[in-house]
């Protein structure tokens, strides 16, 4: 991308905005109350507004590698208790994609630096679903899967916060597993059973 063109760019976003509504920054510049927060990965191809259609003030986002929800991580851990206690959100998505550079990386045998101990814990999911996982012969879709399951297991992962568990009791707070697939563009909802994940761990993580 031409950075150039970025302020090009810029300008007719705001000319086009001010021509449908001409407070239409003056009305962002007040506050924002997303109800969703969207956790997803930097990928430059699985943008999170853009794949979803949402809008400025709609969506309160935080992108990683691999999209993980790693408990000694202060970044996403900031955010989503920030997100949940003060934006008071009604849903949290994780979002994966086919194709992810990250967790590919953590399928191979390959040292890779700082990033080891990052994508350790996408092995960690391989180990934790090796059975099922072993049972696909073709390595794409073994790719796939693994990539769903690490989705899941990201969702399990809020699950273990104490935030997460208070907001999930007192305010039914939503937490979505979602894919997007860059090969078709199309947004998949993995549809997890929660109540029959949380029922399966509660007695391990339930932190009162
Ligand atoms: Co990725």
């Amino acid at each position: 991308m031409d950075l150039k063109q970025a302020f090009e760019n810029n300008k007719n976003w705001i000319a086009a905005k001010k021509s449908v509504d001409s407070a239409y920054f003056s009305n962002l510049a007040k506050g924002q109350s997303p109800e969703v927060l969207y956790i997803g990965c930097s990928d430059s191809r699985a943008t999170a507004e853009e794949i979803m259609g949402a809008k400025p003030g709609e969506l309160f986002v935080h992108r990683n590698i691999a999209n993980m929800v790693i408990s000694v991580d202060l970044n996403v851990m900031s955010v989503i208790n920030y997100a949940i206690n003060q934006l008071k959100v009604k849903h949290v998505i994780v979002c994966g994609h086919y194709f992810c550079g990250g967790v590919k990386a953590a399928m191979q045998a390959q040292d890779l630096g700082i990033l080891n101990p990052w994508l350790r814990n996408i092995r960690d999911v391989y180990r934790i679903h090796r059975k099922e996982l072993g049972t696909i012969l073709e390595e794409n879709l073994r790719y796939n899967r693994l990539v769903e399951l690490n989705v899941q297991e990201q969702c399990i992962n809020l699950m273990k916060t104490a935030t997460v568990q208070t907001a999930l009791k007192e305010r039914g707070l939503q937490i979505h597993g979602w894919v997007f697939d860059i090969e078709t563009g199309k947004l998949i909802d993995l549809n997890l059973d929660f109540t029959a994940i949380l029922e399966d761990i509660k007695e391990i993580y339930n932190l009162g």
